[in-house]
C-alpha cells in the first residue's frame, strides 16, 4: 500500500495506494466536516481527506445518506478519504454512543477508504496505572479491528493507532504490539494537548519511541497535526501525514497560518505570504468584509500555506536538504528549538535512515547542526578507522558557548578525548567546564585522506571571526597537534589561526600536504565499506586516471580492467564487476544483500532488486550505498545503488529496494 520514493533522515516522500487512488506523502488531510463544511478543499489542493465517521453515524440524516449513497458523495469528494472513528470525541466528552465493533462495520458500510479503529487517546502526563490501563483497550480494540477487517474481506483500509501518552516505553510497547498485527497504517495519537502546550520535546519523544517501534513499509499519521509550522520537524522523525481541522477552526478565530507561526488578522498591516489571497486583499480589506466572506479567504490561505510547506519539505527530501529546513522552522519558536535540540538525541536511531550521500551540501546552521546524523556517522566511522592515521585538521571556526550545549561538544569530541586531546584540554571536558570555546565545525577531525569524502568537503560553516575565539583555537590546536604525530593543520587553517605552525613546532618535512593516491583510495573504500575494503579492492597493478580539469582521481584500474570509478560529487567509489567481485570476497555478509533464488536470473540481467525478494541484508547498509547483491548460497550475482537501507530493504513487500548496475550472467 506503501512506497518510498526518495528519503532523507527519517523523512520519506512516498506513494500511498488507496481504492480511490494514489497520493504523494509527506500530505496533509484537511478535516472534512460532514454537515458544516464550505470549504472546497480539493480545489485548494487536498488530495486526501479525514471526516468522523462518528459524527454521521450519529446523526440519522447523514447516516442513512451515507448508507445510501456512500461517503464519497455525502461528502463531495472523489479522493481518497479516511475517517476516525469517535475517539477524539471520547477523549473530549468521556464517553460515546458506539462500540468498537460498530464503527468498524459502519465505516466499511459508508465505503471509507481508510477506517480507524475506537482506540483510547490517553493525555500526556497522565498517571501510569491509567496509561497502562487505557493501552490494554487500545490494543485490545486493534485486535479485534483488524481480525473484523481480514475475516469479513473488507474493502477497507485500517488504521491501528499507537498510544501510551507520555510514557516512552508503553509508546514502544504500544507500537510493537500493533505492529504484530499487520494493520494498513499506523496513525500516532494524544498529541495533539503536546502541541497544543508547545510541549515539542515531549512529542518528539512520543513520535521517535512509536516510530522506532513501528514497521517501516507503513505509512505514519501524526493525528491532529495541522500546523505548517511543525511540519518539517514530524517528516523528518518520520511521519507521512498529518490532518489538519486548524485550517478552518484558525479561520473562524481570524487568525493565519504561517510556517513560523500563527498570526491574528488585527495585528496585520501586511499580509503574511503570497497566495492567491494574499496578493488580492489587504488586511484592512480582510478586516472590512462580512465574516463569512473573510473565513473562506482566510481558510484558503491556511491550507495554502499548508500545502507549500508541504511541496517544500517534499523538495527538500529529494534534495537532501531535509535538516536545514528542520532547524530554520524550529528556530520559528524557542519551544521547536527545544524539540528540536531534543532530536539530536535521537541521533544514533536517525543516522540508520540517513542516506550514506546527498545531492546537497551539508550546511551548519548552529550548534544543534552538531548532533545532525552525519556527523554521528562520521564520528563512529572514524572511531572503526585506525585512529593514529593522518588526521588533518580542516578549517575550523569557534565560537562561545553556554552551559547547556555543552553536553553535545563532549560527545563531538569523543574521539578527540580518546586519542588526541592534550591533557589540559581533556581536563577541561572531563571537569565540564562550560565556558571554553570549542571547535565550531561539525567535521573537524578528518583524516588527511577522506577531505574530499560526503560530507566532510560536501559541508560549510560560518569563519572564526572574533579575536577571542581566534585565541581558543589556537592554543587547542597547538595543544592537540603536541599530543599527536601526524596531525596535519590546513594552509587555511594556519592562515586564518594567524599561526605559523610548520616552522615554529618543527613539523617533520616528510609530512605534506600532498597525498598518497593508494592510500587515498584505501581510506576512502575502509570508510564506505567498513574497514579492510581498501586492502581488498585496490591489489595487482594500479593504475589511476585523473580527470584533467580538476586532478581529482577518475578511474581506477588493475592493468587495464577497471575496479572502481570515483564520483565527482562525493568522492564515493562506484564499483565495477572486478571491483565487485573483490569486495564481495570478503567474509560475511558486510555490503551484501541476499535475495530470493527465484529472482537470481533477473539480478544476472541487471534487472532491478523487488524489496519482497531480499531475504537478507547487511545491517550497515544504508540508502545510496554500493551493495552487492547474492543469492542464498552467497554467490555474486549483481551490484547497485540501494535506495532504502536495511530495515526498510527486509521489511517492505513492495517497491524497488536497490537500483542494480550491472549483473554477472
Ligand atoms: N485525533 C486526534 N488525536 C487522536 C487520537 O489519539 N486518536 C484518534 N482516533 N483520533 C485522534
Ligand atoms: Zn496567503
Amino acid at each position: 500500500m506503501f512506497e518510498i520514493k526518495a528519503k532523507d533522515m527519517r523523512g520519506r516522500v512516498g506513494v500511498l495506494k488507496t481504492n480511490h487512488g494514489e497520493i504523494k506523502t509527506p500530505n496533509l488531510m484537511p478535516v472534512i466536516h460532514p454537515r458544516k463544511q464550505t470549504v472546497d478543499v480539493k480545489e485548494y489542493g487536498a488530495d486526501i481527506v479525514i471526516t468522523n465517521a462518528y459524527l454521521i453515524y450519529k446523526d440519522e440524516e447523514l447516516s442513512k445518506k451515507a448508507l445510501d449513497v456512500g461517503l464519497h458523495e455525502l461528502i463531495n469528494f472523489d479522493g481518497p478519504i479516511m475517517t476516525d472513528s469517535g475517539s477524539f470525541q471520547l477523549s473530549v466528552y468521556g464517553d460515546v454512543d458506539i462500540t468498537n465493533k460498530e464503527v468498524i462495520e459502519f465505516q466499511e458500510a459508508i465505503g471509507t477508504d481508510i477506517g480507524t479503529s475506537l482506540d483510547i487517546p490517553t493525555g500526556p502526563y497522565v498517571d501510569r496505572e491509567k496509561a497502562e490501563e487505557d493501552l490494554e483497550i487500545t490494543i485490545e480494540r486493534a485486535k479485534e479491528a483488524i481480525s473484523y477487517v481480514k475475516d469479513n474481506d473488507y474493502e477497507m483500509k485500517i488504521n491501528s493507532v499507537v498510544q501510551g501518552s507520555t510514557y516512552p516505553d508503553l509508546r514502544e510497547y504500544c507500537a510493537t504490539e500493533l505492529t504484530k498485527l499487520d494493520a494498513d497504517l499506523y496513525p500516532i495519537g494524544a498529541v495533539v494537548p503536546l502541541m497544543e502546550m508547545y510541549h515539542y520535546r515531549d512529542l518528539v519523544d512520543a513520535v521517535m519511541h512509536s516510530v522506532k517501534c513501528l514497521p517501516d513499509s507503513k505509512a505514519r499519521h501524526l493525528m491532529g497535526a495541522g500546523h505548517p509550522m511543525i511540519f518539517a520537524l514530524c517528516v523528518a522523525m518520520g511521519c507521512d501525514l498529518f490532518d489538519s481541522a486548524a485550517y478552518i477552526l484558525y479561520a473562524e478565530a481570524d487568525r493565519l497560518l504561517t510556517t513560523r507561526g500563527t498570526v491574528k488578522l488585527e495585528n496585520l498591516n501586511e499580509m503574511p505570504c503570497s497566495c492567491e489571497v494574499c496578493c488580492k486583499y489587504t488586511p484592512d480589506d480582510l478586516r472590512a468584509m462580512d465574516k463569512e466572506e473573510r473565513v473562506q479567504l482566510i481558510a484558503q490561505h491556511n491550507l495554502h500555506v499548508s500545502f507549500a510547506e508541504l511541496r517544500l519539505i517534499r523538495q527538500a527530501i529529494y534534495e537532501g536538504s531535509l535538516m536545514e529546513l528542520v532547524e530554520e522552522r524550529c528556530r520559528a519558536h524557542p519551544m521547536l528549538l527545544d524539540g528540536l535540540r531534543h532530536l539530536g538525541e535521537y541521533s544514533f536511531d536517525l543516522e540508520k535512515y540517513d542516506p550514506r550521500s546527498k545531492k546537497s551540501a551539508f550546511f551548519y546552521t548552529g550548534p544543534e547542526s552538531l548532533k545532525r546524523a552525519e556527523v554521528t556517522r562520521h564520528l563512529n566511522k572514524l572511531n572503526e578507522m585506525d585512529k593514529r592515521k593522518n588526521l588533518v585538521v580542516l578549517p575550523t571556526y569557534t565560537k562561545p558557548y553556554t552551559k547547556h550545549l555543552t553536553n553535545s561538544f563532549n560527545e563531538l569530541f569523543v574521539y578527540a578525548k580518546d586519542e588526541s586531546l592534550s591533557e589540559d584540554a581533556e581536563c577541561k571536558i572531563e571537569n565540564g567546564e562550560t565556558d571554553f570555546m570549542v571547535l565550531d565545525t561539525p567535521f573537524c577531525l578528518i583524516p588527511l585522506e577522506l577531505d574530499e569524502v560526503y560530507p566532510l568537503s560536501q559541508s560549510d560553516a560560518p569563519r572564526i571571526r572574533d579575536k577571542m575565539a581566534i585565541e581558543f583555537a589556537r592554543d587547542f590546536l597547538i595543544d592537540f597537534a603536541e599530543d599527536y604525530d601526524n596531525v596535519l593543520i590546513h594552509p587555511n587553517v594556519l592562515e586564518e589561526l594567524e599561526l605559523d605552525y610548520i616552522e615554529e613546532y618543527n613539523y617533520p618535512e616528510e609530512i605534506k600536504f600532498e597525498k598518497d593516491d593508494i592510500k587515498k583510495l584505501k581510506a576512502i573504500a575502509d570508510y564506505q565499506f567498513g574497514n579492510g575494503a581498501g586492502d581488498a579492492l585496490f591489489t595487482g597493478k594500479i593504475k589511476i586516471e585523473k580527470s584533467k580539469k580538476t586532478g581529482k582521481i577518475r578511474h581506477v584500474y588493475d592493468k587495464n580492467q577497471i575496479i572502481v570509478n570515483m564520483r565527482a560529487s562525493d568522492s564515493f567509489l562506484i564499483l565495477s564487476k572486478l571491483g565487485a567481485k573483490r569486495l564481495a570476497a570478503i567474509e560475511g555478509m558486510r555490503n551484501k544483500v541476499m535475495i530470493d533464488n527465484s529472482v537470481e536470473s533477473f539480478a544476472r540481467d541487471g534487472k532491478s532488486v523487488f524489496a519482497k525478494f531480499i531475504k537478507d541484508c547487511d545491517e550497515n547498509i544504508r540508502s545510496n550505498d554500493e551493495v552487492l547483491i547474492v543469492n542464498e548460497q552467497g554467490e555474486l550475482l549483481a551490484f547497485g545503488k540501494a535506495l532504502l537501507n536495511y530495515s526498510e530493504m527486509l521489511d517492505f513487500n513492495t517497491g524497488q529496494a536497490i537500483k542494480t548496475r550491472k549483473g554477472f550472467k
